[in-house]
């Protein structure tokens, strides 16, 4: 039985069972339509990997907040030919894009900057879509505290959720934190993780934009919109601490920060370094040092300390080593582990699993975002007051025009809140 028969074999079985309340049982035994929501460089990479990842996924409406987003993210999907479905009539455009195109799908991919993510999760899950969901899922404890409710509204109507943490989808990475799990190297205790990067992009200002168009074309660089580096791109390192822990939440963090090369009004309002101490209730304390300079080392390694060994990961060289008691080196295959996140979301909807990484890519974002309001405040921050924040970044509503507020956070005098 080849892959498309069993999937359609299984797709059959399970229309009338756990996938009720949810629009995919209509279409599940024949296409899924797919809607991407955020159509840059992730979004259009997610689309692709949803197509190949079963034969019967069409991608069927688009959204954006730009039309030249949109037009350049399917002008790189053409050769998908018939199953490119997302014509004039289903490509939407503006801060209303994803409910026009949660309406008319079965299958979200979730890919706008961070701040959008949990009124578009929310919207697609109450409309009963499976959805794919890019990390971070959330820049606060209120977008946070969203996402886990849905998390838990979508585990209700038996849908499936999937993260886009995607180390977490890399096989040397599963062999080895299966190995942690195991106890191959006893009880965690320790990890030191680094991701040390170079800088990233940035747009210049174009006639016609209002400063609001301007930042959110540069989302990176304001915190209320990606939430800082620590949050947007080494929250790939925090979420692996939580993982070597099974994703225990650490009780409270001390981090530090600042902004050292990156200082021109251009580069918004964000930090350019972060060092941080996690501590758990069990005595685990885990360290994170990251940055995004020109000019410097760059390494992206997690060094996770057992009572009996200490496990070395390199992500970005896909080596993966035990040392101690049960000496260990991954020599399996490396993989696309963003294709097999689709891989896996859409096995699950076919088979009616319900796949759910929603607590945990909530906590992970947490953990990230308790990160940054610590060095941002120079206080020790707790778990539960990162989670009961009462800081809201996301605007109630959104309208073009004036920008989030830019200015820079100062250690010791910006409030915790
Ligand atoms: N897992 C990974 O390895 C990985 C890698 C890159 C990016 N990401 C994540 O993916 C997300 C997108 O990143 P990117 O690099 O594709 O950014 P990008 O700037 O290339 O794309 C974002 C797109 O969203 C659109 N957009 C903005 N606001 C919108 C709104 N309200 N509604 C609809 N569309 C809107 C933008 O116009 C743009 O086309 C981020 O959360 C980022 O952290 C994850």
């Amino acid at each position: 039985m080849n892959r498309r028969t069993f999937l359609k074999g299984a797709s059959a079985g399970i229309a009338a069972t756990s996938l009720l309340g949810s629009k995919a049982v209509a279409n599940s035994a024949k296409e899924l339509r797919v809607g991407l929501i955020g159509c840059g460089g992730r979004g259009t990479g997610a689309a692709i990997q949803a197509l190949n990842a079963d034969p019967d996924v069409v991608l069927y409406a688009m959204g954006d907040l730009t039309a030249d987003r949109l037009q350049q993210s399917r002008s790189g999907l053409e050769r998908f030919g018939d199953r490119l479905q997302a014509d004039s009539t289903r490509q939407f455009v503006g801060f209303d894009a994803f409910e026009k195109v949660i309406a008319q799908v079965d299958v979200i991919l979730l890919a706008t900057p961070p701040v959008f993510r949990p009124q578009h999760l929310r919207a697609a899950v109450e409309a009963g879509c499976h959805v794919f969901c890019e990390k971070p899922v959330a820049v606060d404890g209120a977008g946070v505290r969203s996402v886990i409710e849905t998390a838990t509204m979508a585990q209700a109507k038996g849908l499936s959720l999937a993260s886009g943490f995607c180390w977490r989808s890399a096989f040397g990475h599963r062999a080895l934190y299966q190995r942690i799990h195991q106890g191959e190297i006893g009880k965690v205790v320790g990890v030191h993780a680094t991701y040390m990067a170079g800088q990233l992009w940035s747009k210049e200002r174009q006639e016609g934009w209002s400063e609001l168009d301007y930042q959110l074309r540069n989302w990176v660089y304001y915190a209320q919109l990606g939430g800082d580096h620590v949050v947007e791109q080494a929250i790939h390192s925090v979420d692996k601490i939580l993982w070597a822990k099974s994703d225990e939440t650490p009780s409270s963090v001390m981090a530090s920060g600042g902004r050292e090369t990156r200082t021109e009004a251009k580069y918004g309002n964000i930090f350019d370094h972060f060092s941080a101490v996690y501590d758990w209730a069990d005595g685990t304390q885990a360290t994170l040092q990251c940055r995004q300079m020109t000019g410097c080392h760059m390494e992206n390694l997690d060094r996770i300390i057992g009572s009996t060994g200490i496990a070395y990961v390199d992500g970005w060289a896909n080596k993966f080593v035990i040392k101690g008691d049960n000496a260990w080196k991954y020599d399996g295959p490396s993989n696309d582990m963003y294709q097999t996140e689709h891989d896996d979301l859409f096995e699950s909807i076919r088979n009616g699993s319900a796949m759910n990484q929603g607590v945990d890519m909530a906590h992970s974002t947490l953990a990230a975002i308790m990160t940054r309001m610590s060095a941002y405040t120079g206080k020790v921050v707790t778990w539960d007051q990162a989670l009961n924040s009462q800081l809201e970044l996301t605007p109630a509503q959104w309208v073009g025009g004036p920008g989030v507020d830019a200015s820079v956070p100062i250690p010791g005098k910006t409030k915790l809140i």
